[in-house]
């Protein structure tokens, strides 16, 4: 009989204790691979049968908890595409004369308080805009009737900031920016500042307003100068710099009142700086300007030369870290920020 000889040798009541004792251990063995006996510091303390039972209750529960959670939370969102796919590219703009303010706000129903953030991803950059103004109020409708549809395809988190100069001392473009970027800092932790003329409208969305490792300046052309950089250190109009970049320059000088001069002084803190100043390429870097006449109490600043030349002495003192104001209200409108501000005069 060989291998099994010596079994056939053993009593019946032998032959059933060794079959007896090869199940147990068929048994231990299938209970070490469930893993969930051998898991639990209790082993010693309790029966394996009530462990088994215990464990496997409370994987049910959690199981059910798992799955009502995942039934109430929405789906984790991932970071939005680094090139959005709602871009069309060229844009037909419109200047309707009965263009209303209701009508922009049921076109923008996702942008609540000025802000939006895009439902289905997590936007690469939070956008703070800040359009400095007074007394400008079509400009300001046709601006944002095309820059809220324009940064929601690019899909930014984004809020609109109007910081309105109170009363009718000359008009201090510089400083109502500064004041834009304090302000709008205390809502939010803004990484990107995009520093927009209020009668400027984009005219392409593959314009970017994010920023980048240098300051950008977004108008390399504009229909009034035929499409052209008005000149070669022109850093004026619409600009983009990050929270660190523009605390680097100390922000705009104060000392700018009236039209001109003090985007140049702000280009000249940015090279003091050993900062390059980027531009999107000019097919896409182009704005339609909404036409105006000078507005009163804008007049030229026939000071800004001298004021230009002393820039690299005074920029450390003068900027943010001396911005003095006082803020009369904010409002926060259905699609914008509204803040008004008293700047005192020149
Ligand atoms: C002024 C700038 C202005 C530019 C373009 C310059 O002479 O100093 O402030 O943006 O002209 O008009």
């Amino acid at each position: 009989m060989g291998f099994f000889s010596p079994l056939c040798k053993i009593s019946r009541r032998g032959k059933y204790f060794v079959l007896l004792l090869l199940l147990l251990s068929v048994l231990a063995w299938i209970a070490t691979f469930s893993g969930e006996t051998v898991k639990s510091g209790r082993f010693f303390s309790a029966t394996p049968q009530t462990l088994i039972k215990e464990d496997t209750l409370r994987v049910k529960v959690n199981t059910w908890t798992e799955a009502t959670n995942l039934l109430k939370t929405p789906p984790p969102k991932v970071e939005c595409p680094q090139e959005s796919p709602l871009l069309q590219g060229a844009l037909k703009l419109s200047f309707e004369a009965s263009l209303k303010l209701k009508d922009v706000v049921s076109d923008n129903k996702g942008v609540t308080e000025g802000e939006y953030t895009p439902p289905d991803c997590t936007a690469r950059q939070s956008v703070a805009i800040l359009i400095p103004h007074r007394s400008r109020e079509r400009h300001l409708l046709y601006l944002l009737h095309h820059l809220h549809p324009f940064l929601q395809r690019q899909q930014l988190h984004y809020a609109i900031y109007v910081i309105q100069q109170a009363g009718d001392a000359t008009f201090n473009r510089a400083k109502l920016l500064n004041v834009g970027y304090l302000e709008a800092l205390k809502d939010y932790s803004w990484e990107c500042f995009i520093f927009h003329d209020v009668d400027l409208v984009p005219e392409n969305d593959h314009n970017l307003y994010v920023c980048d490792k240098q300051p950008k300046h977004l108008v390399v052309g504009r229909n009034a100068t035929g499409y052209k950089l008005r000149y070669k250190g022109y850093f004026g109009g619409v600009t983009a710099m990050t929270r660190e970049q523009f605390l680097q320059v100390n922000g705009f000088s104060n000392t700018y009142w009236g039209w001109g001069g003090e985007d140049d002084d702000l280009r000249i803190r940015v090279e003091l700086q050993k900062m390059k100043i980027l531009r999107p390429p000019a097919d896409v870097a182009r704005y339609t300007m909404v036409f105006h006449k000078r507005d009163s109490g804008n007049e030229i600043n026939k000071d800004r030369m001298r004021l230009l030349g002393r820039t690299q002495q005074v920029w450390r003192k003068d900027g943010l870290n001396s911005c003095s104001y006082k803020t009369m209200s904010v409002e926060r409108l259905p699609l914008y920020v509204n803040v008004t501000v008293d700047i005192g005069k020149p």
